[in-house]
């Protein structure tokens, strides 16, 4: 599959996102105005770029985190099975909590990961999705901020992979196969 010839367009300019980070920034700091120490959850692989532009516009104390999920391996298609791949390193309990995630597909991973965390009792979670498709949900999720509503195609760049290649791109692009 991803040997497969295909071309990349534009979808979402660097330009854009960076304007959206500004906006959903001063949207969070309102939110988390009270809080002494947010703790900033990424979800690798695919916010790592994400996470990084969203903390330097959050002008609130942060500590930043790392959750691994499993992924879709090498193919476009979830696998509806979602395991914890790496815990986190620091606690949770009884904190203010902003999970970041690329994008909200079929919703599987984002219904597990906020399972998994509350199960933990932080004091609020809330979670942030650069990217939502909303047409391919399976199971109701929203989250609490997302940057850009897509359409059901399949995208990378800024984070985002297509079978690891990619995540490089300073834009979003969707994935056209010829
Ligand atoms: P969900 O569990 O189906 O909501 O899937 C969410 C995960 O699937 C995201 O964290 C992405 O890693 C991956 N994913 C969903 N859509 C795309 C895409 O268009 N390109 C690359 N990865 C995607
Ligand atoms: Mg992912």
């Amino acid at each position: 599959m991803p040997n497969r010839p295909h071309v990349i367009d534009e979808l979402i300019s660097a330009k854009a996102i960076a304007a959206r980070i500004e906006a959903l920034a001063k949207e969070i700091c309102h939110e988390f105005s009270d809080t002494d120490k947010l703790v900033v959850v990424g979800l690798l692989r695919g916010s790592f770029v994400f996470i990084a532009d969203l903390v330097r516009e959050l002008t609130l104390p942060v500590e930043v985190d790392f959750l691994e999920a499993s992924s879709y391996g090498d193919s476009t298609e979830s696998s509806r099975e979602v395991r914890i791949l790496k815990d986190l390193r620091g606690t949770i309990e009884g904190r203010d909590v902003l999970l970041v995630e690329d994008i909200v597909d079929t919703g599987h991973t984002l219904t597990r990961v906020t399972e998994f965390l509350n199960a933990r009792h932080p004091k609020r979670l809330k979670t942030i999705a650069l990217l939502d498709k909303p047409s391919r949900r399976e199971v109701p999720f929203t989250a609490d901020w997302t940057g850009f509503e897509i359409p059901d195609k399949f995208v990378v760049g800024y984070g985002i992979d297509f079978a690891q290649r990619n995540r490089n791109l300073p834009y979003i692009g969707a994935v056209r196969f010829l």
